[in-house]
């Protein structure tokens, strides 16, 4: 195989969000609802990452990373409304500080999915007056962090949050609903539109995105209805918030996971994963997403043609916890990454997720997406196998 170079200068990272990785996350809306019995298990300690950063980023930069991306938690800076702490502020700075001694360019992420327990009282995002609340969290972290956060990411993964939280109920607020659903959405797309304009002015040479999750799409068999369908749900399930948006990004960061085979079945507009016909090439992961390397290519090619903005891959990974295909999933992923590079697109960075397993959300601590293993009882790291062959990647800046 012949040596596939990645740019010079091209940042090699994992990601990982504050509420999955820190643990006593007290003041947030996912504590209440895990307290409440809500989601497989309470994430507790976490990675207990809040008082073991230094040693994780050592992790990070033994890995040959040149970034990292991670999220500040808006519930413990603003536990309560209006009261800001300069405890965690102090914290925080500390964190990102680290990550900056150790040479690594920081990608930092506003709203990972969760939020204060106060906000989500008052309604959240389905409120358009609670916008402001947001703004004013925006504008503290750009005063409080601005010199510190090379990039930003201002709200992770919006349709994901939607989906799962306000249409399928399986997350905190659990509601079902298609109108308060997409009132979230559009007071989602309006919050990223502000950040925006407040990063800009507080930070005039600051890089800004929100992580987008997009999947491959393909319809199910090739007839018009049937490709127009698909069509239909990849613009509202994916590329309407980039659509509401498109005017507020300096880069676009792309989360990609899984692909869709789309039929035209009402009753499935918001199928689980599981439940999914995926496009198929390697199997699956532990949490029986279907593997398809080839559809991070078509959503990168997919998003430069439409958006002509650099492109950063802020997060790509698996659930494996036998380690048994995530060596061959990172290779299979990155190799499509370099061709669409080679295809003219304009890709800056990757990021695997994640650097260490990690709480994951309603499905508690049993998917292991860690390059490093965690022991939740010792809090013992132990690299898996493949966080060397993401070493030598990363060193070498090519696949060999
Ligand atoms: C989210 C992460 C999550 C990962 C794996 C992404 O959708 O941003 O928080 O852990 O997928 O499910």
């Amino acid at each position: 195989m012949r040596k596939l170079e990645f740019p010079k200068d091209f940042l090699w990272g994992t990601a990982t969000a504050a509420h999955q990785v820190e643990g006593n996350n007290i003041h947030s809306d996912w504590w209440v609802w895990e307290q409440s019995g809500g989601g497989a298990e309470p994430s507790g300690r976490a990675s207990n990452q809040y008082e073991l950063y230094k040693e994780d980023f050592q992790l990070a930069k033994s890995l040959n990373n040149n970034a990292h991306r991670l999220s500040l938690e808006w519930a413990r800076l603003e536990p309560e409304k209006g009261k800001f702490s300069l405890k965690e502020v102090a914290h925080y700075r500390d964190v990102l500080k680290t990550l900056k001694d150790l040479g690594l360019v920081t990608f930092v992420t506003l709203h990972h999915f969760t939020n204060p327990q106060w906000f989500a009282k008052l309604g959240g995002f389905s409120r358009r007056k609670n916008l402001a609340h947001f703004e004013n969290y925006v504008k503290f972290c750009a005063k409080n962090f601005g010199e510190l956060a090379d990039f930003w990411l201002i709200i992770n993964e919006p349709n994901v949050y939607v989906a799962l939280a306000y249409l399928r109920g399986l997350w905190p607020p659990q509601k079902k609903s298609l109108l308060l659903g997409s009132r979230v959405f559009l007071n989602l797309a309006r919050a990223h539109r502000r950040a925006y304009k407040i990063l800009h002015r507080e930070l005039p040479t600051c890089q800004v995105s929100s992580a987008i999750n997009l999947s491959a799409f393909q319809p199910k068999s090739k007839n018009i209805l049937n490709s127009l369908f698909c069509k239909i749900i990849k613009f509202i399930g994916d590329d309407l918030f980039l659509f509401l948006t498109r005017k507020s990004y300096d880069f676009i960061g792309i989360n990609y996971y899984f692909s869709k085979k789309v039929s035209l079945t009402i009753s499935k507009l918001f199928p689980k994963p599981q439940e999914m016909e995926e496009i198929l090439l390697d199997g699956r992961s532990d949490l029986g997403w279907g593997i398809y390397p080839r559809g991070i290519y078509e959503v990168i090619m997919d998003s430069a043609r439409r958006l002509k903005k650099p492109i950063y891959i802020t997060e790509n990974g698996i659930a494996d916890e036998a380690d048994a295909k995530r060596g061959k999933f990172i290779v299979e992923h990155l190799k499509w990454v370099h061709k669409a590079i080679e295809d003219g697109a304009d890709v800056r960075g990757y990021f695997y997720w994640s650097l260490i397993d990690n709480f994951e959300w309603a499905f508690g601590f049993k998917p292991r997406f860690g390059l490093f293993e965690v022991d939740y009882k010792t809090w013992e790291r132990k690299p898996r196998k493949s966080a060397s062959l993401y070493a030598e990647i990363c060193k070498n800046n090519s696949l060999l």
